[in-house]
């Protein structure tokens, strides 16, 4: 084995975005904090997301095979730890923040999202402690000209 406290550092170097996983399996729904998510192809238009293997978020997707994706915009400190454990439905709001359901998929969206998109599961492995999960993006909008937030603006770690 080479230096792995340097590895983790490195990996703690690498840039990432900072986003809510909606999920939703029947009339069980949650949106949750990650950062493990990329684009991975063009033509079928495919995205990847990693999910702890405990997570409540992990069980839906897998009972309902369908997530969203909702891009923060700056300054989501609060919206970012409130969605770190699973949130309770109270009508249109998840916890403490409105959402609106993918209209798709059911896969609730964060009502303040500077984009978002939606996706239908079409692969899945499990990669160590984590669940990837690839979805086909089958909608997705931009309510707002804003940036989207990154992790290295909120200055918080997911990763190393
Ligand atoms: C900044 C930050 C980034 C995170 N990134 C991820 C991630 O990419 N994947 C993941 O499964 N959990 C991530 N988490 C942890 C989840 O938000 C959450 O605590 C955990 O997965 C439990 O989810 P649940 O509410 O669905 O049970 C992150 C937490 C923080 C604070």
């Amino acid at each position: 084995m080479g230096d792995l406290e340097a590895a983790s550092a490195a990996l703690l170097r690498h840039p990432y975005g900072i986003f809510l996983v909606g999920s939703r399996a029947g009339d069980r729904l949650n949106l949750m904090t990650a950062n493990w998510g990329t684009q991975c192809s063009f033509e079928p238009k495919l995205y990847t997301v990693f999910i702890e293997r405990d997570a409540y978020t992990r069980r839906l997707i897998d009972d309902g095979g369908v997530f969203s994706i909702s891009l923060l915009p700056a300054d989501s400190e609060d919206v970012v730890s409130h969605f770190t454990k699973p949130a309770e439905v109270v009508g249109n709001k998840l916890g403490e923040y409105e959402y609106f359901p993918g209209p798709e998929t059911g896969a609730p969206v964060y009502a303040g999202a500077v984009a978002w998109f939606e996706c239908r599961v079409v692969e899945k492995r499990e990669t160590g402690d984590h669940v990837q999960y690839v979805g086909e993006v089958v909608n997705g909008g931009v309510p707002s000209g804003e940036p989207a937030w990154t992790l290295q603006e909120l200055g918080w770690d997911y990763g190393g």
